[in-house]
């Protein structure tokens, strides 16, 4: 088992695929990029499945979400998803992307195991989207999850992150098209992941005014609480249900008490926080023939150092040398 010095036990594995986008979210990465890690030190297919097949048999992982960057840019995606699915236990399967291409992948992807899908949309204005993410590319997001509902991916959840003065005014307009569609819609406080280090506290619009924005238009109740468990969203029903709106308030209301995740990297680094300041490097390992053993107690002793929360709050926070994209959303 995972289990860290606060007795937390992580089953959420999260790996990211690759670092790479073919979007430029402002809250994530500049116009022009960044300097994406050279091939060579991306986990190969058989990596990344040799890592997780240790995480699920040898070490109570229960459910792997694969993230990047954009996952759907990995040519081998159906076939890391399909070796996953034949894992015993199986474990849940999940994908976190930006929905580009999903339109075309979302058949193989749920025939190859894949459970379900949260997607970013963040508008649904073209020039918005163009100004936001410095593509035109909004008709192919909006395309992919189409796609994945019709494949059955689903509860399909999207992703919203709420930025002042660039699409806070979308908050009815967005719930109201996912509410059309069956979609799952969270809202998220933007955090200090981006890589222009740009995030100020006084410009991010925080779960209370997420709430505020929405209570006009729609009449919100708490869900169970109960039923929340580790998810980062507080769900609450809308219009006396049952569809629900979540929102995911990492800074204002953090979950870290609650967390069961961890992360490897697309370079096999085990982060045991988004927020962690040192990676355990499994990939130099497993590339100088590391046994399963070795790997899964360098992963235990990498779990067991993870801090008590984000500490966004502490005078000495700092942000993590990597951005989001290269973390894994
Ligand atoms: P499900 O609800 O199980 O689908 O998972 P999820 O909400 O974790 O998935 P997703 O990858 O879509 O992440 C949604 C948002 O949750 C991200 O944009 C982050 O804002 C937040 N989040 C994800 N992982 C973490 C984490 O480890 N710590 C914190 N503080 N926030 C996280
Ligand atoms: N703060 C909050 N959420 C972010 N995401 C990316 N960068 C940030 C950030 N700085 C979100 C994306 C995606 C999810 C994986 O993470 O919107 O949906
Ligand atoms: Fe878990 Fe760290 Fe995220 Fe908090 S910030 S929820 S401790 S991974």
């Amino acid at each position: 088992m995972l289990v860290d010095s606060f007795g937390r036990v992580a089953t959420d594995l999260r790996v990211s695929l690759t670092d790479r986008c073919n979007l430029r979210c402002s809250y994530c990465m500049p116009p022009e990029g960044l300097d994406w890690l050279p091939k060579p030190e991306l986990l190969t297919a058989d990596e990344v499945v040799r890592l997780v097949t240790i995480g699920v048999e040898r070490l109570g992982i229960t459910e792997v979400r694969y993230t990047g960057g954009e996952p759907l840019l990995r040519g081998d995606l159906v076939e890391i998803v399909a070796a996953t699915a034949a894992l015993r236990p199986r474990p849940q399967i999940s994908l976190t992307t930006n929905g580009i291409g999903l339109a075309r992948l979302a058949e193989p992807l749920a025939r190859g195991g894949l459970d379900r899908v949260n997607v970013s949309l963040d508008t649904l204005d073209r020039d918005v989207f163009v100004r936001l993410a410095h593509r035109d590319r909004l008709g192919d997001v909006l395309d992919g999850l189409a796609g994945a509902a019709s494949a059955g991916l689903l509860p399909v959840k999207v992703n919203t992150v709420l930025m002042r003065d660039v699409n806070e005014h979308e908050a009815v307009p967005l719930l109201r098209f996912c509410l059309e569609r069956g979609y799952e819609l969270r809202f998220i406080e933007q955090m200090p992941l981006d890589a222009q280090h740009g995030w100020r506290r006084d410009r991010m619009v925080t779960a209370d005014e997420i709430l505020g924005l929405l209570k006009d238009s729609f009449d919100l109740t708490e869900d169970d609480p109960r039923a929340r468990g580790s998810a980062p969203a507080e769900l609450f029903l809308v219009d006396g249900g049952p569809a629900r709106v979540g929102v995911i308030g990492s800074v204002t209301r953090p979950f870290c008490g609650a967390c069961d995740r961890v992360r490897l990297t697309a370079d096999g680094q085990v982060r045991n926080c988004l927020f962690a300041t040192d990676e355990s490097d499994l990939r130099s390992a497993l590339r100088s023939g590391a046994s399963d053993d070795d790997l899964a107690a360098r992963w235990v002793a990498a779990v067991r150092g993870k801090r008590a929360g984000h500490g966004i709050d502490d005078p000495s926070f700092l942000q993590p040398a990597r951005p989001m994209s290269a973390i894994g959303g």
